[in-house]
């Protein structure tokens, strides 16, 4: 099926620009809730918009939902995120996600016995520098517009991929590590996107003496470990499959590779990887070294090892879902419940300047939550006066129960307005 093929895996992998600015005030990421940090958001009180109280345990740190969510130019960050702050899907044994980290960290655990540090737990909410600038995220990039990403303030992000981690653990020290989190990105609506997915980070650092005595520079002797290493957890994942690795571009490293395996009749992209650009080694206290460094999305993978067919089924409470899944139990096939029925309904307006497809999800989803399964764009076009109209068709389709005329249509009407209403767009 297409589904896996898409999923979260071009952002980094584009040079294009994008230019997006905005000044406001710092904000500390990742605030404990402690009596220092709340003294310190009292004086930010004038801007922020009283919400109910709300408090996520995240890693031993509390995060309280006015530290996420606000209402200020510079925070994007709907409720509907918050909520999925404290899930935590990658540290359930029981779940296909954290089924399958356990399975990667096997593979690690098999080949490089006690080398590999582990962090699961490492907090969402991240400085823009540790999320952009510490990785060489260019300042034109596209993925630092508030249209793909997630501010808590101008300085402050929900961690867009997991490379987030990379140099403060190379600061800290950590010359072999695996970092699993929780990734969020704004983006469109279809069966294998969801706002919140799940990176796993690798990184393996070389000091000289490993490399020497080679015969091979340090970047090709780091290159070809990368290669033959992630081909074995390939393997380990899929078994024996055909494997190709495709040039890539990513600004962290340099060669970069995408690694594709031919999985049920279509070559499918399993992760992004590459040697670490010296600069950031340098910048992180190791000079005289060299590194790999690998990120793959964890729902693209358990999609086709579980053959979970919608991406929205891993947030699902639903045991005709959870019971299907066991510790330990890699790779068994979901039996899907009985499917029920889609309903489509379309809307047409005309769109002005500011418009994106990313703020049309948004608005939809803070709506339909998990009910509306895809959106897409059926008609486009501009008339003689140069205005642009779009229809788009939202697909609304329940994971768990069927959905009654009336609640459609409930839905589509507030959709109908708030999109009106937040989007500034003309209905026709
Ligand atoms: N951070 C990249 C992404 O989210 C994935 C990635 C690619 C991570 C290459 C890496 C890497 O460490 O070397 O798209």
């Amino acid at each position: 099926m297409a589904v896996v093929s898409s999923a979260h895996s071009a952002i980094f992998s584009k040079t294009s620009l994008f230019h997006h600015i905005n000044g406001f005030k710092r904000f500390s990421s990742c605030l404990p809730f402690s009596s220092s940090a709340a003294a310190s958001l009292s004086s930010k009180k004038k801007w922020r918009q009283p919400v109910a109280s709300s408090v996520l345990e995240l890693g031993g740190i509390k995060i309280a939902k006015d530290d996420v969510v606000r209402d200020d130019p510079t925070n994007n960050v709907p409720d509907t995120i918050f909520s999925k702050l404290g899930m935590q899907l990658h540290r359930r044994n029981d779940h296909p996600i954290g089924i399958l980290k356990n399975g990667i960290y096997e593979y690690f655990d098999t080949n490089y016995p006690t080398k590999f540090d582990k962090f699961d737990d490492l907090c969402p909410i991240v400085s823009v520098k540790q999320n952009f600038d510490d990785v060489l995220v260019p300042a034109d990039h596209v993925s630092r517009s508030y249209n793909d990403t997630y501010y808590v303030d101008s300085q402050t992000v929900l961690r867009c991929h997991t490379s987030a981690h990379q140099a403060e653990l190379l600061r800290r020290g950590h010359t072999h590590f695996l970092v699993t989190g929780d990734v969020y990105r704004r983006d469109s609506i279809d069966s294998t996107h969801y706002p919140v997915f799940h990176q796993m980070e690798g990184v393996r650092v070389f000091t000289p003496d490993i490399w020497e005595g080679s015969g091979l520079d340090p970047t090709s002797y780091a290159a070809e470990d990368l290669k033959k290493s992630l081909e074995g957890l390939a393997r380990h994942l899929f078994g024996a499959v055909e494997m190709r690795w495709i040039d890539a571009y990513f600004p962290f490293t340099n060669p970069s590779y995408e690694l594709e395996i031919y999985f049920k009749e279509k070559w499918m992209e399993v992760l992004g990887c590459g040697v670490m650009e010296q600069e950031i080694l340098k910048s992180n206290g190791r000079l005289d070294s060299v590194a790999w460094a690998f990120g793959l999305g964890l729902e693209r993978l358990a999609m086709v090892l579980f053959d979970i067919p919608d991406i929205r089924l891993f947030w699902t409470t639903d045991e005709r879902f959870t019971s299907q899944f066991s510790e330990g139990q890699m790779g068994v096939k979901f039996k899907p419940f009985s499917k029920y029925p889609p309903c489509y309904k379309d809307m047409s307006f005309w769109i002005n300047e500011s418009f994106t497809e990313n703020n049309l999800c948004e608005v939809i989803r803070g709506i339909a939550g998990d009910l509306v399964e895809e959106v897409s764009l059926i008609d486009n076009f501009t008339n003689k006066k140069g205005m642009t109209s779009h229809c788009y068709r939202i697909a609304y389709r329940s994971m768990e129960r069927s959905l009654t005329d009336e609640e459609i249509n409930n839905l589509q009407w507030n959709v109908r307005e708030q999109v009106q209403k937040k989007l500034n767009v003309v209905l026709r």
